[in-house]
């Protein structure tokens, strides 16, 4: 049966962890996968999980199957987080990592009829094969000019424009991936005003919440379009805000247009899970609802998240005046104003390429940079390799 099946490269973002592991210099930087880390290099456990671990084990009386929704109180935490409490449009089910939730929302977009989704370019390298998977054709529209690091905002709106009811649009939540460049909160509101104009399905991705501006303050897009839209799909990651990477901890967010459509939309999302995967993970879903019915320990992951947000704002600082020390004048001033893990440095395919060749500094094809892995030890090198790839 699988003797004509081709051998398929690894995954561009994920193959680059072992390439760089494989490397034997002392001196290479890992700026790949968008994990948290601190400056030597770990990805700790954070405290509050480690304590909400202690606890659920404890509590836990059976390994019976988790019901259709998620773990109980995890549904209730994300609306909390994310809607700032219960919405009686809004119902949240728990999916395998925030690409769980993802594929949830393509497949119920298939189901809808939707003619495709559009995304601005460029988005995170899994969105097209994930949605494109589940059926639906992917249309790219401009979002963002690599040369100057700005939004290309006229032309972003210019191709919602064209969209009608049986499109959606995927809009990323806050930290856009892989650009760090977020629309300003006038930019929000205009696009979200379009998309009820247009009438087209708007298809939230959130999986960095809480290290742009903060958690109350990055809800504003999802907030805004709840408010504006009759109805409306959120995807939820908590591997990096609860550092829950490979407990596999997400949900999808349905909104319809009045609490029974919310209804009939889940009961879609149930069977599609049901044929898929059946019924999350637990593990996930009961630390964060462990840690955020806790006060004391929801107060200690806010602290905790927080820190590492401001981390990651030190090192995008570190890295522009570094670069402004150093033979790249202002280049990469643009990183400064951006949000979130990921940035990306002026660089082409080949000069990525070189990156990984001459200085064994890894990072995605297109020059994304995970900031995370920028630190006091990297950044002269780093800087010092970027100078010689742009000299030629
Ligand atoms: C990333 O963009 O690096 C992360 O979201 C990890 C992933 O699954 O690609």
């Amino acid at each position: 049966m699988f003797a004509d099946l081709d051998k398929l490269p690894a995954d561009p973002l994920l193959g680059l962890t072992k390439l760089y592991q494989d490397d034997s210099r002392a001196t290479k930087i890992d700026l790949g996968v968008g994990v948290f880390k601190t400056p030597d290099n770990k990805t700790p456990v954070m405290k509050a999980v480690v304590e909400a671990q202690k606890n659920a084990a404890l509590k836990e009386t059976t390994k019976a199957y988790t019901p259709a929704d998620g773990a109980p109180g995890f549904g209730d935490a994300i609306a909390t987080l994310l809607l700032g409490g219960a919405n009686p449009r809004a119902r949240v089910i728990q999916a395998p990592g925030g690409c769980g939730a993802l594929r949830l929302g393509a497949e119920l977009i298939k189901r809808g009829g939707a003619k495709g989704v559009t995304i601005g370019a460029p988005t995170w390298s899994n969105h097209q094969p994930l949605i494109s998977a589940a059926g639906v054709a992917i249309n790219m529209v401009p979002y963002y000019d690599a040369a100057t690091g700005e939004i290309l905002f006229d032309e972003f709106y210019a191709g919602v424009e064209k969209l009608g009811p049986k499109d959606a649009l995927l809009l990323h939540g806050c930290c856009h991936n892989p650009t760090g460049a977020d629309m300003s909160r006038e930019q929000i509101d205009a696009i979200i005003d379009l998309a009820a104009k247009r009438g087209c399905l708007v298809f939230i991705d959130t999986a960095y919440h809480g290290f742009a501006n903060g958690l109350e303050d990055d809800a504003y897009l999802v907030r805004r379009a709840v408010e504006r839209l009759p109805e409306l799909l959120i995807s939820y990651s908590c591997s990096k805000n609860f550092g829950l990477y490979r407990e596999r901890t997400g949900a999808l967010t349905v909104v319809g247009q009045t609490p029974d459509r919310a209804d009939a939309m889940r009961s879609h999302v149930h069977v599609i899970a049901r044929q898929s995967w059946s019924m999350p993970p637990a593990h996930g879903g009961v630390i964060v609802a462990e840690i955020l019915s806790d006060p004391a320990l929801a107060k200690a992951w806010k602290d905790e998240l927080e820190a590492m947000r401001l981390a990651v704002i030190g090192n995008r600082k570190l890295l522009v005046e570094t670069a402004r020390e150093h033979q790249l004048g202002d280049r990469l001033d643009y990183i400064a104003a951006q949000h979130g893990m990921f940035s990306m440095l002026p660089l082409n395919p080949e000069q990525v390429m070189a990156m990984r060749e001459r200085h064994g500094v890894y990072m995605a094809g297109n020059g994304r940079i995970n900031m995370c892995g920028v630190n006091k030890h990297n950044v002269g090198h780093l800087v010092a390799g970027v100078a010689d790839v742009l000299a030629g």
